[in-house]
């Protein structure tokens, strides 16, 4: 008896640990201000003021690359009529100034104010005409619901479903979308950043962009998890993973136990995968009657 139980004590102990391991990391704290807010635009009273501060900025952090009018050079291209969303979603995530042109632009920690980001996106705006303007979103009758199905349609290809993010072709991948503001979805979505598509008011409406910025900015970031142990979102490749982990681990275990109990008919048994279909509450006599372990 005490034989029969440790297997499945070995089992639980296993299933305990990759609890621990694998619960969801903690989560930042809550963005319900940011839900309910309306973004503001890049209104600002003191338009010549503000624009000199970006030109300022612009000559200082963005130059060296992108060519002082913005007109571009061997290392950057041009910004001219790029427009102020684009410029405000590639410095407010991080992405610029570059560090490195060969890689893929990387969130990273944010270099300039809020304001500041507005100065230089309407310094460069104001260069050419084109482009977008910084969006305003107003989540307040946004329905996160629509949005995740708008989101499982248009961006879990790419991002995952779980918007862990999942790499693409060439090197390039798709980032999690942990810790976006709402005015990063919505500039990401109509601008189209780099390797990503731009979605126009045709393919998404703009009750659909609240809808799912409303989702990625909230559900995201905290999903409600649907029931078993928690692995941190890390999506269905890797949460299969350690599902076949855990299974073969148990396989392998009940297989042991099986040959264990079967010692004298031993004649390679080791490596079938040990369904053991035997039914009903095991007599002190199962043994002998016992052994059929199906062949996979
Ligand atoms: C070290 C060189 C470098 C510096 C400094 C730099 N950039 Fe860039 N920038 C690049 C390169 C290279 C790309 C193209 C990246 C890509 O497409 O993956 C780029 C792309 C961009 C884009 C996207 C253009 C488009 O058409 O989609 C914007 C906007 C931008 N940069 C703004 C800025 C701003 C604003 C600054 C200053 C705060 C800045 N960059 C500083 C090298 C630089
Ligand atoms: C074809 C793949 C693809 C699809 C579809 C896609 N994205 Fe993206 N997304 C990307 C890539 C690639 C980037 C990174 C851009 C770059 O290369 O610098 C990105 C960047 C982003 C970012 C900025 C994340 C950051 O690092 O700050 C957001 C937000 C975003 N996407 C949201 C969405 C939403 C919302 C949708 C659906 C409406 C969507 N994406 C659809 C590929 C995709």
């Amino acid at each position: 008896m005490r034989r029969a139980a440790a297997p499945f004590g070995v089992v639980l102990l296993a299933i305990a640990v990759a609890a621990v391991f694998f619960s969801p990391r903690a989560q930042g704290p809550a963005k319900a201000t940011l839900a309910s807010s309306v973004l503001t635009d890049a209104t600002t009273s003191n338009q010549g003021a503000a624009l000199a501060a970006g030109r300022t900025l612009f000559d200082n952090s963005c130059s060296s690359c992108h060519g002082t009018g913005a007109q571009g050079s061997s290392l950057a291209p041009n910004l001219r009529g790029v427009g102020a969303a684009t410029v405000d979603l590639w410095v407010s995530t991080g992405w610029m100034p570059l560090a490195n042109p060969t890689v893929q632009p990387q969130r990273k920690p944010v270099l300039f104010s809020r304001k500041q980001i507005t100065e230089i996106a309407d310094y460069v705006a104001s260069l050419a005409p084109g482009g977008l303007p910084i969006p305003t979103v107003n989540l307040k009758g946004a329905n996160s619901a629509e949005g995740f199905s708008v989101f499982a349609l248009n961006c879990a290809p790419c991002h995952t479903i779980t918007g862990a993010g999942d790499a693409l072709a060439d090197g390039i991948s798709a980032p999690p979308l942990h810790g976006v503001t709402p005015t990063m979805v919505a500039e990401a979505v109509r601008t189209g950043p780099a390797n990503m598509p731009r979605f126009s008011n045709f393919t998404i409406s703009k009750q659909q962009l609240a809808d799912v910025v409303d989702y990625v900015t909230t559900s995201i970031e905290h999903p409600d998890n649907p029931g078993g142990v928690g692995l941190g979102g890390v999506g269905p490749v890797a949460e299969g993973f350690v599902g076949l982990f855990l299974g073969v681990g148990m396989c392998v275990l009940l297989a042991l136990w099986i040959g264990d109990r079967n010692e004298r008919d031993d004649g390679g048994h080791d490596g079938h995968d040990g369904h053991d279909d035997s039914e009903g509450p095991e007599g002190p006599n199962s043994e002998k009657t016992e052994p059929e372990v199906v062949h996979a």
